[in-house]
């Protein structure tokens, strides 16, 4: 073993936790004492939190990132005929949102530099669509690894086609494009709670974001098993798609430290881009966007042996995603772009991502980077 296993975490959430462990006791007792345990007040104090940090006029917790994509698209009343773009390399969730409503995941190719959807892939993938007598309804962008989607490009085409904008901010809170926070773009945003996104819970947490009225009120309704006016009263089919109320308590004492801990995922990134960027494709983010750097991914020709090589030494590395969604068996009969989705498909076999959390030192960057280097060489 060697002294790099011991200190050098892919993510560490113990880090984190040490520095608001009391905070965090006392958040959890709260909510054991008035016993609300089911949409007790932390869920409001957050969501009001939610909306202040990202600009959103709502934002509706529910109880994951998957359930927060299929509210959306319940809400907007997609189903069967209806075909939904999803870039083909992202995670799993985004293309199983729309599956399981029994739409069309329709699957586009992303851009080399960014790994998020490529607009001019997505305009030839509008015209497939309907060749293929299905009805163009609504597009995903992800913001994958922490980058914004080029939204406002992909907008542009939405808008003239009448076709809605999804953003799958899972991995993005916290970034922003132009300024604005993921949360206030597109006609709705979702994001993750899970444990290891930017903005993580102690367990599963999703929320959708929205300025649309009506979605809201819809969606509210929908997280509730459809509930109407009064509390037995049913008005359509919903789900069961709450934040328990000890996840909110926790995010909200977590909400704290996090534009500080986006600071520092900044200075990481910058840091290995520092020592790295000679050597290997580092990531690109554009100049109008910030990252919040759920993931730093390096694009490798030859990727098992550096893995391996990282590993012999002790550093954990991740493929996210070694296979693209239509290389999926659960996925590969859904249509995908008549151009292909070569780039995606190209990118399962480079990527890997390093170690990257708010708490990684400077020390441990330098080491990592070193043996990079060396392997390189
Ligand atoms: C891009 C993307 N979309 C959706 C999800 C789903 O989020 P959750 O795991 O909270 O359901 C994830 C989570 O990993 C994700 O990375």
């Amino acid at each position: 073993m060697s002294e790099y296993s011991v200190s050098t975490k892919f993510i560490d959430l113990e880090a984190q936790q040490k520095l608001i462990r009391q905070k965090l006791d006392f958040a959890i007792s709260r909510v054991l004492d008035h016993g609300q345990y089911i949409m007790g007040p932390e869920v409001k104090e957050f969501e009001n939190q939610l909306c202040e940090f990202t600009g959103a006029k709502h934002a509706l917790t529910c109880a994951n990132g998957t359930d927060a994509l299929s509210l959306v698209l319940m809400a907007w009343g997609i189903g069967s005929g209806d075909a939904v773009f999803v870039p083909s390399f992202t995670y799993v969730a985004t293309a199983e949102a729309p599956a399981q409503l029994t739409a069309t995941p329709f699957f586009v190719d992303v851009c080399e530099d960014t790994f998020n959807i490529d607009p001019n892939s997505f305009k030839q993938a509008i015209l497939d669509c309907r060749a293929l007598g299905l009805n163009p309804a609504a597009v995903i962008p992800v913001d994958l690894f922490g980058q914004p989607a080029d939204i406002d490009s992909i907008f542009e085409i939405a808008n003239t086609e009448g076709i809605k904008v999804l953003v799958d901010g899972a991995q993005s809170f916290g970034a922003t494009f132009k300024g604005r926070r993921v949360g206030a773009m597109g006609d709705a945003t979702t994001t993750s709670f899970f444990p290891a996104k930017p903005l993580g819970c102690y367990g599963d947490g999703g929320a959708v974001f929205t300025s649309n009225d009506e979605d809201a009120d819809i969606i509210n309704s929908l997280r509730l098993h459809g509930k109407g006016l009064e509390k037995y009263d049913n008005v359509r089919i919903g789900l069961n798609s709450r934040l328990d109320t000890i996840q909110a308590a926790i995010l909200i004492e977590k909400l704290k430290l996090f534009p500080e801990e986006l600071l520092l995922r900044q200075k990481v990134a910058e840091t290995y881009n520092y020592y790295l960027q000679d050597l290997y494709t580092v990531p690109v983010i554009n100049s109008e966007k910030t990252s919040a750097w759920a993931q730093y991914t390096l694009v490798l020709s030859d990727r098992s042996k550096i893995q391996n090589a990282l590993k012999s030494k002790g550093i954990p590395s991740v493929v996210y995603y070694p296979k693209s969604l239509t290389q999926q068996t659960g996925y590969k009969n859904f249509p995908a772009v008549s151009s292909g989705t070569h780039i995606s498909d190209a990118l399962s076999t480079k990527v890997l991502s390093l170690p990257m959390h708010p708490y990684l030192t400077s020390e441990e960057i330098l080491k990592i980077s070193e043996m990079l280097g060396e392997i390189y060489g």
